[in-house]
């Protein structure tokens, strides 16, 4: 059953099944609840039929968008040779891993894993075997998923400058001794931590754009000096710059090297893949045979690692990217998105600015010369009036949050958000 009295019987069923009727985090507010059933190009529909542009591309996943033929066709014919095999060798994961290293500028050794935290986790652990020391430098406000180390300060911050606070109930309290926090783009506070603390640092974690916030001139690479001085592995969460800023990601728009480099979100074509690519002096820590003979060697593994049908997706994914036109159109459409907003909210006097680095997009309420700073004020309710006003478009945004750009948007998509925008700036 669909239509409207069908999507309110799903949503009842979701709230009587799951913690807080929801799959996740993600939640919209309860008169705007809805299932999704469908997914073609850039848009999206609900289960009470109604069709949305959607600029969530599902959280970054869906870079192509929800139905690239490419990855559909290897999807099918993955799917009719077996769908898993153990996170033993499969024909998609040796094939992937190697076209993903010829194009990743990080290259090296690489794992498959199945989301962005496992990623993390399992980079952070190579870097404390591969260093023998414990404490792991990320940046206030950077995401890098939900395990013990990544949620320290990413939105509830500590009370006194830069000290870590553990950001879920639940999380190991002893590993807060561990973590070293420090603010984003603050060349200064990041020599400072270094110089106390250099010695123990075994990895500093980091998001190279963070969240929406491009690196200042010289801040990554002075990043990467203090790691190679203090011998800190440093590793880029490319989680969501990967492949989405440009084919080599962050790596390459900047043109700074990591030691180790995660990947997830679009890795697998729109299916759970990610990894951990780099040094392979590090990653050979991974190998079994390390681990089970060598007090260094690190266990990262599971039953479904390079799992073949994301691989196989990936696969499609990443020669969709290789073609010569994938980048430039996409890449200006979302220009075309970004300044076309700016404009709007200028013609109406509205003090906001846009922000975003490529294809990835927000309204910013405040001062645009402190957006790396997590702790200054913005007003975070109008940026919501005006994505709610999105969503009451028929434009799918998560209200309040980041917003994506996908290769499937058109200028239609684009010429449909202005409109939206030049009726929405007047009331906010
Ligand atoms: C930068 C970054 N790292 C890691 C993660 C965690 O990835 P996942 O949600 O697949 O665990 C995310 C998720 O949004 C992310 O944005």
């Amino acid at each position: 059953m669909t239509g409207e009295a069908g999507q309110r019987d799903l949503i009842a069923t979701a709230a009587r099944i799951f913690p807080g009727g929801v799959l996740s985090r993600h939640k919209l507010d309860d008169e705007r609840q809805l299932v999704f059933v469908s997914g073609r190009g850039a848009h999206v529909t609900d289960a009470a039929g109604r069709e949305f542009i959607d600029y969530t591309c599902a959280g970054g996943a869906v870079l192509l968008g929800y139905d690239h033929p490419g990855v559909l066709a290897a999807l099918d014919a993955q799917a009719r040779r077996g769908t898993h095999f153990f996170g033993l060798l499969n024909e998609p994961a040796i094939r992937y891993g190697a076209e993903l290293l010829d194009v990743l500028p990080v290259g090296g050794q690489i794992r498959f894993c199945c989301s962005g935290a496992e990623a993390t986790f399992n980079a952070i652990r190579l870097a404390r075997a591969y260093t023998g020391r414990n404490k792991i430098l990320k940046f206030e406000g950077a995401y890098h998923g939900h395990h013990d180390y990544g949620m320290w300060s990413y939105n509830r911050f500590g009370g006194d400058a830069f000290s870590p606070a553990p950001n879920s109930a639940g999380m190991a309290a002893g590993i807060g001794a561990d973590i070293l926090v420090a603010p984003y783009n603050d060349v200064a506070a990041a020599e400072d931590v270094f110089r106390r603390e250099g010695s123990a640092i075994a990895a500093v974690i980091m998001e190279p754009v963070q969240r929406m916030t491009a690196p200042a001139p010289g801040y990554l690479e002075r990043v990467r000096s203090l790691a190679s001085e203090y011998r800190a592995v440093l590793i880029f969460d490319e989680t969501v710059t990967g492949f989405r800023l440009a084919l080599g990601g962050a790596q390459e728009r900047f043109g700074v090297l990591p030691d180790l480099a995660v990947y997830g979100k679009s890795l697998g074509g729109g299916l759970p893949l990610a990894a951990v690519a780099g040094d392979p002096e590090i990653m050979a820590l991974a190998s079994v045979e390390v681990w089970q003979n060598s007090p260094r060697g690190v266990f990262f593994s599971g039953t479904l690692f390079g799992n073949p049908m994301a691989c196989a997706g990936g696969r499609a994914f990443l020669a969709a990217l290789r073609e010569p036109d994938a980048f430039p159109p996409f890449l200006g459409r979302a220009e075309a998105l970004k300044s076309g907003l700016a404009r709007v909210l200028r013609k109406h006097g509205v003090d906001a600015h846009v922000i975003g680095e490529g294809p990835m997009w927000r309204l910013h309420f405040g001062d645009p010369e402190r957006i790396h700073d997590v702790r200054a004020t913005s007003d975070k309710d109008r940026q919501r009036a005006f994505d709610l006003g999105l969503l009451d478009s028929g434009i799918f945004v998560r209200p309040g949050g980041g917003h994506y750009f996908s290769m499937a948007h058109t200028d239609e998509d684009v010429e449909t958000v202005l409109r939206a925008a030049d009726r929405i700036a007047p009331r906010l």
